[in-house]
């Protein structure tokens, strides 16, 4: 098992350096060895939090195998391509904000307070605050359950400027210009939070920048000592300034403890309850025309384990279906949507929750959470 992990560490090692030294066809090829050594260790460890590293290197991996088989030219200097199995993440590096207000995240009151008291607040009246206010919060639980969501409403409340660094992409930009990059930002967001106005960095899916050590290769190292050193400079107690800096993670046990504590306030975004469930439906389902067999307690019971990007998206496909019906049929409008869409809808979109994995959230919420 060992053996495996640090041959498949090596392999990644080499495939690295083929990679930098522009030799494409080696280098496609030791990265297609090192997946298959990396799916070997998914199905032979019984660490979940193991599994889940070796996941990331084979999506990385992959991902840039993707690349090197797509163009050989201009890869040195191109763009990270935009990473699209997940299409609700903010692009890499990113100066405005999305326009969603609060009003726009469903539920979650505890954590608008939270934020209110530790963002807002502090920016309006520095002078109420003799002793400092938190400037690094983290948040964290389960995918699709708002956490990019919040950030992005928090920034247009407090009429914060907000940059986004996403960490997934930039450990993926593979070298070179990811340090200089992040420099820049860190460097911009300190000047512009010296006018007062608050300045919110987000670095997004933080997992990415303490991965397990042994399969990390590569620039990877520089880019997050980079980054660390940044963050160090704003994250050493509570203090005075208006430059915050938020992180987000659905894989918080891969954090590790120093990196945590850095963050004063740990804050968790739960999967919706029932009736969560329900005013999400009611959310999305206002903007349709829908039945008036529509059923939204009974739905939203159906909907366990659902997270508000799965309603999002069982809705969203239910709105295609109308359209397309209304173009195919001839119709003037798309018909209204009843139950039986919504449930169509729900059979093609399976629950992304589980209960194992809520589970995972509530215990590193109940060693680590902060709110
Ligand atoms: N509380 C909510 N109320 C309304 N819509 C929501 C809520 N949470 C999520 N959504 C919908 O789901 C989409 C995805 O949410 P978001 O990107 O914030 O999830 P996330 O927690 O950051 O997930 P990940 O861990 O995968 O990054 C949002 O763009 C929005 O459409
Ligand atoms: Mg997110």
């Amino acid at each position: 098992m060992n053996e495996l992990e640090r041959l498949a560490a090596s392999k990644a090692r080499r495939a690295i350096m083929l990679d930098k030294a522009g030799s494409k066809a080696e280098a496609i090829k030791a990265y297609r060895e090192v997946i298959g050594l990396l799916v070997k260790l998914v199905e032979l460890s019984d660490s979940p939090v193991n599994r889940e590293v070796y996941r990331e290197r084979i999506a990385a991996y992959t991902r840039r195998l993707r690349e090197l088989q797509e163009d050989g030219e201009a890869r040195a200097t191109q763009e990270e391509p935009e990473v699209k199995e997940k299409s609700n993440a903010l692009p890499a590096v990113l100066d405005s904000r999305p326009p969603v207000r609060w009003d726009d995240v469903v539920g979650l009151e505890s954590v608008k307070e939270s934020l209110r008291q530790s963002i807002i607040y502090p920016s309006k009246r520095p002078d109420l605050y003799p002793l400092g206010w938190p400037t690094g919060i983290l948040l964290f639980g389960p995918p699709g359950c708002g956490k990019t969501l919040m950030v992005a409403a928090t920034a247009n409340e407090a009429d914060a400027k907000l940059h986004v660094i996403d960490a997934a992409k930039i450990m993926s930009k593979w070298l070179g210009e990811s340090e200089k990059n992040l420099q820049r930002v860190f460097s911009t967001a300190r000047s512009e939070a010296m006018s007062g106005k608050p300045v919110i960095v987000f670095i997004d899916e933080v997992d990415w920048l303490t991965v397990h050590r042994q399969v990390e290769v590569g620039g990877e190292a520089r880019v997050r000592n980079q980054l660390l050193s940044e963050m160090d400079g704003i994250l050493t107690k509570f203090n005075r300034s208006f430059l915050f800096l938020m992180a987000a993670t659905n894989k918080p046990w891969l954090l590790d403890e120093p990196f945590i504590r850095r963050f004063q306030k740990r804050i968790y975004i739960p999967p919706p309850g029932l009736e969560e469930r329900r005013r999400i439906l009611e959310h999305y389902l206002s903007k349709l025309r829908t039945s008036r067999d529509l059923d939204l307690n009974r739905l939203a019971e159906e909907m366990e384990g659902y997270s508000p990007h799965d309603i999002f998206s069982v809705c969203l496909d239910a709105q295609l279906e109308a359209v397309k019906k209304m173009f195919e049929e001839g119709l003037e409008e798309p018909p209204e949507i009843t139950m039986a869409d919504i449930r169509r809808a729900m059979g093609r979109r399976r629950p992304s929750i589980s209960r194992e994995s809520v589970r995972m959230f509530e215990e590193w919420n109940a060693r680590f959470g902060a709110p």
